[in-house]
């Protein structure tokens, strides 16, 4: 583990990527913890690591972060357009990417910022890596609600995403009933089919399709095809946004240029899911995508306590001399691991999953 013995007086704590459930849970607990237990002056980095570049930081004091953990979002801004190492510059009319990471550091030291929480998904957490390796001390909070990051079984916002995605599952459930349709549920999470798998789960989801399994359309009529034989007169699908046909391509719905790190926004496989199989069982087919409702609005309860520890965790890891390392939950405890064995994996959902084998065992479909 890196360990250093500087004191440390003053800190800052940044929110970067795709907002998510729980973000300002995490900045309160920082902020308070670094206030009340160890006497540290805070300052918030707007707009992530954008306003680390552009020197836009703020104190934050005890009462700036009252009143905030049951609220969504952050109340210090986050941007996903901003990579210090790779940074979109416009001179004369002219863009270029330059590395301004030196300048992201310099405004930290000149803030006198002795240490940096920074609080975001795998691309965060990337570039937080990359910054400590040039001799910023940092801890990284894992946040997104996909719950693909390395090395922590949960991200903070998942659990919450996924109480959204089954409430609407839920209330789509009973429209699709009462018309006897096939109703197709597009959530969100990337490549990774965490959402999919436990709010399908949790709905009790006829089919679930994820990234890691692409389906196979023949079989995912056949079964829709034996419900209605079995007078079952209606279907749930619930489809990760990531999920493909097998031998066929994700579907994306745009390319953000302006993301540097994640330009591919997918979204739209369950439009296309609900084409196929209407062609094929002549059945009546509906299509919702969740969208952004997944991510915001009040964190859970269960999200609050996690951001509460995993923000405690990352101040009391920078206090007693650790620099480098990411908070993490393993199993029932807090934990942490350096920020370089994070860098650059992905967390998606294993063959040998044991809810995706209860979920089979229940006789959901995962289309194959
Ligand atoms: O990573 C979180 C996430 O919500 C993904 O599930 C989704 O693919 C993506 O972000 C959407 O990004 P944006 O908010 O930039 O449209």
């Amino acid at each position: 583990m890196a360990k250093t013995k500087r004191a440390i007086k003053t800190i800052g704590v940044l929110t970067n990527g795709g907002d998510c459930p729980g973000l300002n849970a995490v900045i309160r607990a920082v902020s308070k913890t670094a206030i009340m237990q160890y006497g540290l002056t805070v300052f918030g980095i707007e707009d992530g690591y954008l306003g680390l570049i552009q020197n836009r930081i703020r104190l934050l004091n005890t009462a700036d972060v009252s009143n905030i953990l049951t609220q969504g979002g952050t109340i210090i801004g986050t941007s996903n357009t901003a990579n210090p190492f790779g940074f979109q510059l416009t001179v004369n009319g002219q863009t270029r990417v330059a590395d301004v990471s030196n300048m992201a550091i310099r405004n930290a030291k000149q803030r006198d910022l002795d240490a940096l929480v920074c609080i975001g998904g795998d691309g965060t957490q990337t570039i937080a890596s990359k910054l400590a390796k040039k001799g910023l001390r940092i801890v990284g909070v894992p946040k997104t609600i996909d719950n693909d990051l390395y090395g922590t079984d949960r991200t903070f916002g998942f659990d919450t995403a996924v109480a959204i995605a089954t409430e609407a599952i839920d209330r789509v459930h009973t429209t699709a009933s009462s018309h006897h349709r096939v109703m197709i549920v597009e959530v969100m999470g990337r490549n990774a089919g965490w959402i999919a798998l436990h709010a399908g789960t949790a709905s009790g989801a006829d089919i679930i399709l994820i990234p890691e399994i692409p389906y196979n359309i023949k079989a995912v009529c056949k079964y829709i095809l034996k419900r209605s034989q079995h007078g079952k007169r209606f279907s749930i699908v619930v489809v990760s946004e990531g999920a493909r046909p097998r031998g066929g391509q994700q579907t994306i719905n745009y390319c953000d240029k302006s993301d540097l790190n994640f330009p591919i926004r997918l979204g739209g496989i369950s439009q296309k899911l609900a084409a196929d199989i209407s062609k094929e069982t002549n059945l009546e087919c509906r299509s919702t995508i969740l969208g952004h409702v997944q991510r915001g609005g009040t964190p859970t309860a269960f999200d609050r306590t996690l951001a509460t520890q995993f923000g405690y965790e990352a101040v009391r890891l920078l206090m007693n001399g650790y620099s480098g390392r990411m908070v993490a939950l393993r199993g029932s405890k807090i934990s942490s691991l350096s920020l370089e064995s994070v860098a650059g994996k992905q967390r998606t959902v294993p063959p040998g999953n044991l809810l995706m084998a209860a979920a089979k065992a229940v006789g959901t479909s995962f289309g194959i």
